[in-house]
């Protein structure tokens, strides 16, 4: 059975007091295979939220349909192993973290006991250990994000849903968002996130849809969409003086093409970490 199906949908939203109206999402379908990691990309306004919004219930499309582990999704019951992170999550601004927390393992109907223990490991797994007394209203726009993330876990669904996970987390607390994302898929979860962070999506996701004008423009898996299928490289370290000619002259007597020959880069993210990291 699919995680997620959604079929035609269309979302049309009216503009208020002009005669306009606004095709958020076009005709899309997408499937979510149940355990994996499926990523929505798009640029802004491309109708990723939206599509989020429908499949979680809370906007109804014009057309179409979307399910959850072959539910309708206009049932509420259909959302019973959902764990979903908002675009713009609210909190309670006079609760502490570990209150919040509390507060929608109750909603979910976790006991007391369980729910002691759940809190505790799910601030350790999104870092707030130093600020779970602490009122969330004064928390930062990446320990918003952090305890939205708790939240989505804390009935430990079978699918979560997460707009944007890593928007405003630095770069330390993102990888461990991508550790978490991870981890949920060795657990056998299935995770549908959207993100403007392209390295990071590379990095956790098996299949990714992009998103333009509210239409499905490309879907497929990473490798699919992102092997040059006709180019081969090949890795040396500490190549000898003259090493180069000799290929590319191999290559040339061989039929193929000497495209190029380049050194290798680490990412920016590795040398800030590095960097960064807290000395032993
Ligand atoms: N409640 C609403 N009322 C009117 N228009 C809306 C509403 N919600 C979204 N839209 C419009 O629908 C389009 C798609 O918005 P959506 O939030 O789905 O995009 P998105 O891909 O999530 O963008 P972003 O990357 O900025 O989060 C945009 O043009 C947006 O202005
Ligand atoms: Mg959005």
């Amino acid at each position: 059975m699919k995680a997620v199906t959604v079929e035609n949908l269309t979302k049309i939203y009216p503009v208020p007091m002009r005669r306009q109206r606004i095709i958020a999402v076009r005709n899309l379908n997408l499937e979510v295979n149940e355990g994996e990691v499926y990523g929505l990309l798009g640029p802004n306004g491309s109708g990723k939220s939206t599509t989020l919004k429908v499949l979680l219930g809370l906007v109804t499309p014009n057309q179409g349909k979307a399910t959850i582990f072959g539910k309708d999704s206009r049932e509420y019951r259909s959302r019973a192993e959902v764990g979903f992170l908002p675009e713009n999550p609210y909190f309670y601004k006079f609760l502490s973290a570990e209150e919040t927390l509390r507060f929608y393992g109750k909603i979910c109907g976790l006991r007391s006991k369980e729910l002691d223990a759940r809190i505790h490991e799910l601030i350790e797994l999104v870092g707030l250990q130093d600020a779970r007394h602490r009122r969330i209203g004064g928390f930062s726009k990446g320990m918003l994000q952090r305890i939205g993330l708790a939240q989505a876990l804390v009935q430990d669904p079978k699918l979560v849903v997460l707009d944007e996970p890593t928007a405003g987390v630095d770069p330390a607390g993102s990888r461990q968002i991508r550790d978490l994302i991870l981890d949920l898929k060795k657990r056998g979860k299935t995770v549908l996130l959207t993100s403007h962070l392209l390295g990071q999506v590379q990095e956790v996701c098996d299949r990714v849809g992009i998103m333009a004008r509210g239409e499905m423009v490309r879907e497929g898996s990473l490798d699919e969409l992102t092997t040059i299928q006709r180019q081969t490289e090949f890795l040396v370290e500490d190549a000898p003086e003259g090493l180069q000619e000799k290929i590319e002259e191999l290559v040339r007597q061989s039929g193929g093409r000497f495209v190029a020959a380049r050194r290798p880069q680490r990412d920016l993210e590795g040398v800030f970490l590095d960097a960064t990291a807290p000395k032993k």
